[in-house]
């Protein structure tokens, strides 16, 4: 065993090994979580963080996340510290007591993966890691890639051919990661699956650093956005009775799951939060599982939609977001196409913005509400996961294009005169 505090634990067996090991999966075939030995948070623990304030979301809390690793050793962007928004017109639409957006997308690469990604990476690189490799649908790529580069290590990101959101892409090759697309095996195609597939195989044969949500390190950095989410509910007085996520490879479910289960005791006399995980419709395999009281993981063949960030058919962390759900007394929805658009452009009218995935979680809260599940009058945090901007092609279809149902605005061209000018403000006007 090594010095270190702490350990990784088997989540289906118990089984231990030392936090350096290389290894995040048991040989029963379980995952590894981590356990700080300190346990769940000691009150006094979680009240020096909190004083911390000027350190950063994450790393405020580095005794309750990692302990182990030496602070001249983060690398950190100044992850953490997101805004939490009201907005008074959605609230009373969702017939709810408060509700309350925390936006990752505020993140410095856009997403919440960067909170994962600080503590994944810094451990990885004081380990003596030389490059860092990962899957990705898009965010976790740009999130490894921006870390990689601030510490001058190699990245190579696999990417499902055809399938990533512009601004991702265009994020990872902006800061230099070797960008490989992985094809379909068909020849069409390509997806997330097997894309980490692969990544596993390749991180094995040639010890690059895993970065995807199967290393325990990623999920330890982001308990801190439910942590965070908490101390801001609790300042504008009221503690959610749910908590909203989508859920894609379902490290964010095992993450919030854990961090709510590591509450220090004073947290938990007060309310723990339900979690409501959204999937989309045809990449659902959590949800499919849900209503089976996840008797076998699912697998979805081929998962499409227009979330790409969460299309995926063959979860990672299942067991861990199981636990999550069953601690939480939780539930999985799944929403179409269409209700994550529609939820899209209606958090777009409060100024919001959110990629495609992080909408999921308004269409979410709609047939939650509606289905009886989340009742009038309960409040509720939703998390946006991504920012607006890195879909954009969605949305410009969205608002241009001819999808059925959709309530789109398109842009109006006109010729260079006043005349045409006054018809576009005094319509403008008169909608008001
Ligand atoms: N929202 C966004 C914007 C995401 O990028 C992801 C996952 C999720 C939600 C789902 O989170 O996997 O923890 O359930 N994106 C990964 C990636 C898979 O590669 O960027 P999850």
């Amino acid at each position: 065993m090594s010095n270190f505090p702490g350990w990784l634990r088997c989540v289906l067996c118990s089984g231990t090994v030392s936090l350096d090991s290389d290894e995040y999966l048991c040989g029963c075939g379980g995952s590894y979580e981590v356990v700080n030995e300190l346990g769940s948070c000691p009150t006094s623990e979680w009240m020096r963080a909190e004083e911390r304030a000027g350190d950063g979301g994450v790393w405020k809390y580095q005794e309750l996340v990692l302990r182990s690793l030496p602070r001249d050793k983060i690398v950190s962007h100044g992850e953490g510290n997101t805004p939490l928004f009201e907005h008074p017109r959605l609230t009373k639409e969702c017939g709810l007591a408060r509700l309350f957006w925390k936006h990752e997308g505020y993140n410095p690469t856009g997403s919440f993966k960067d909170r994962g990604m600080t503590v994944a990476v810094s451990w990885a690189l004081y380990r003596g890691a030389k490059a860092l490799a990962c899957a990705s649908t898009g965010n976790t790529a740009a999130s490894m890639a921006s870390y990689a580069a601030l510490a001058g290590v190699p990245a190579i990101v696999f990417l499902p051919e055809g399938e990533i959101a512009l601004g991702k892409l265009a994020q990872a090759l902006e800061y230099g990661a070797r960008v490989v697309l992985v094809r379909g095996a068909d020849g069409g195609s390509g997806t997330f699956d097997d894309a980490m597939e692969l990544v596993q195989r390749a991180a094995k044969a040639f010890g690059l650093a895993l970065m995807n949500s199967v290393n325990p390190f990623r999920l330890e950095g982001q308990k801190t956005i439910v942590w965070e989410l908490l101390v801001q509910c609790a300042q504008r007085r009221a503690l959610p009775d749910w908590i909203v996520v989508p859920g894609g490879n379902l490290g964010n479910t095992s993450a919030f799951g854990k961090a709510l289960r590591e509450l220090p005791d004073f947290w938990l006399g007060v309310k723990t939060p339900r979690l409501a995980v959204i999937q989309a419709e045809d990449s659902n395999p959590f949800y499919q599982g849900f209503l089976e009281g996840f008797k076998a993981p699912r697998r979805v063949e081929n998962p499409q939609t227009v979330a790409t960030a969460i299309r995926i058919g063959a979860p990672k962390n299942w067991d861990k977001a199981v636990a999550a759900i069953r601690f939480t007394n939780g539930v999985v929805e799944e929403v179409t196409d269409l209700e994550i658009m529609l939820a899209k452009s209606r958090l777009g009218k409060e100024g919001i913005g959110a990629e495609p995935a992080s909408a999921a979680t308004l269409a979410g809260i709609w047939k939650l509400r509606k289905r009886g599940v989340i009742k009038s009058g309960e409040s509720v945090a939703a998390i946006l996961t991504g920012h607006v901007l890195k879909d954009p092609a969605a949305i410009v279809e969205y608002h241009t294009g001819s999808r059925r149902g959709a309530s789109s605005q398109p842009p109006i061209t006109i010729a260079p005169y006043m005349d045409e000018v006054a018809r576009v403000v005094e319509a403008v006007l008169k909608s008001q």
